[in-house]
């Protein structure tokens, strides 16, 4: 089986859309750009900007671990000399513990991304055109990892049946599943349908670096700190991460941003998109497009997961009625919708965990529409930084009140009270005392409370 399918027939370029790549010594190449993009422990690293990407994830795992050292010694300070009982004194020495060895096994996890030298140019301003969300660390999607991989059966159990009831008894033949997370209902459809090949696809390293081994059958152990631990002893789990069995031939990963998916025209039958539309910053009629052209002629789409659009415009925040309109509307047959209650990240050592009313749907691609334009991150003003910056209505009120917290800020000094700081302003005449104090009051009790918490 998996000798009929290549995936290096499926792959394109992330910067150009052209396809075949060349590989050669584990390496992916696009002649047209004149771009080599390695791979991480074997696993294809197709960002447009391979370099810039690699620096900033590299990045991001170094913060992880210094945010978990410095965790450590706070832990261990307050368990030394806090004013703490007993009990709290052993409960910060032992997640002070879990913390020390939570982060050498996450740093042994991350080892494959220190190994590719960066020897691809590093590609100055225009890597921003392409950046990654700064809102998604490594550790973003911790807790789908124990899901997926530990005590998630029930929750694993209700997303397979809603691929298997979008099936209808169909066979999913060549399968992508885009923003797969931690990989667990990639492997199950691979392993409990009759896909000829599945690609596991996601841009966090950490998740599919961790995803390829346990499918490969290997068991890693790694430490769930609950959000609401139900005891003392649940506040630090150490967990064994497995699959019940070695994934069959055929289940690929690649590493990639799903605004630049780097596939070939029509190379799937069905597209996955579980738990991912709303977390994607571009307008989802643009995805739609994107995930038409991944499918070939009568290819299936099997959408799930919340509605719950994170943009800042309220037009975009879609509502299922809207959704079937612009599906239908990107060259697709109107979509099967099915609703499924579910319940979600509901570990046993939390007491925090939702049940989820889960939209999802099947449609099926009719017709080709219009490529969706190449995505950008960022306004060319940024990137090429030839434009004037625009003053956005936010940026003028930003710099308001930046310069009256800078001020504010500038007369704390140790000394002077809080009725000190409003008569200064009272004397400048900058506000009006009743503005002032709520002013300085304001911004004293953010700043009182941003101190105390983590
Ligand atoms: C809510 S999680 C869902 C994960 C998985 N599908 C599941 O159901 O457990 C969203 C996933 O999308 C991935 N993701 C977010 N933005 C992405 C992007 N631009 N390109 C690729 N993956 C992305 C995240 O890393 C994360 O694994």
């Amino acid at each position: 089986m998996d000798g009929r399918f290549s995936l290096l027939g499926v792959l394109a370029c992330p910067r150009c859309d052209r396809a075949p790549l060349e590989e050669a010594e584990g390496r992916h190449r696009c002649d047209a750009c004149q771009i080599d993009f390695p791979s991480i422990d074997g696993i294809p690293w197709l960002f447009a900007e391979p370099a810039a990407t690699l620096r900033e994830w590299r990045s991001r795992a170094d913060f992880t671990l210094q945010t978990l050292a410095d965790e450590h010694r706070q832990l261990l300070a307050t368990a030394k000399t806090g004013d703490v009982g007993d009990l709290t004194r052993q409960r910060l020495t032992a997640h002070a513990d879990a913390t020390r060895d939570h982060a050498d096994r996450l740093a042994a996890l991350l080892a494959p991304l220190k190994l590719e030298p960066l020897t691809a140019r590093f590609e100055s301003n225009l890597a921003f055109r392409t950046r990654l969300p700064s809102d998604q660390g490594l550790m973003t999607y911790a807790y789908n990892i124990h899901r997926d991989w530990s005590w998630g059966k029930e929750e694993n159990e209700a997303s397979f049946a809603i691929v298997r009831e979008a099936l209808a008894g169909a066979s999913p033949g060549k399968t992508l599943v885009l923003g797969a997370g931690a990989g667990r209902l990639a492997y199950d459809v691979h392993m409990r349908t009759d896909a000829e090949v599945t690609v596991v696809h996601d841009f966090n390293p950490f998740l599919l670096l961790l995803a390829r081994r346990i499918t490969a059958g290997e068991s890693i152990e790694l430490y769930e700190f609950p959000i609401a631990p139900k005891s003392i002893r649940e506040h630090a789990v150490l967990r064994k991460l497995a699959a019940e069995q070695p994934c069959r031939d055929g289940l690929h990963y690649v590493l990639a941003d799903a605004h630049r998916p780097p596939f070939a025209k029509g190379s799937f039958d069905t597209v996955l998109t579980p738990w991912l539309i709303d977390i994607l910053p571009e307008r989802f009629g643009t995805l739609c497009k994107r995930v038409n052209a991944l499918l070939a002629d009568g290819g299936r789409w099997i959408n799930f997961g919340s509605l719950s659009f994170h943009l800042g415009d309220p037009a975009l925040r879609y509502t299922k009625e809207e959704c079937a309109e612009i599906i239908a509307e990107s060259g697709f047959d109107a979509p099967l919708f099915t609703e499924t209650s579910m319940p979600y990240l509901c570990s046993p050592a939390s007491r925090h965990g939702r049940q989820e009313q889960v939209l999802g749907w099947t449609a099926v691609k009719q017709r080709d529409v219009p490529k969706a334009p190449r995505h950008k991150a960022l306004p060319d003003w940024i990137v090429l930084g030839k434009d004037p910056v625009p003053l956005l209505d936010s940026f003028h009120m930003a710099a308001a009140s930046t310069r009256l917290r800078a001020y504010i800020l500038s007369l704390i000094d140790g000394r002077r009270s809080l009725n000190d700081i409003v008569a200064l302003f009272d004397q400048q005449k900058i506000m009006t005392h009743e503005e002032a104090e709520n002013a300085i009051r304001g911004l004293l009790v953010k700043l009182y409370e941003a101190s105390q918490r983590r």
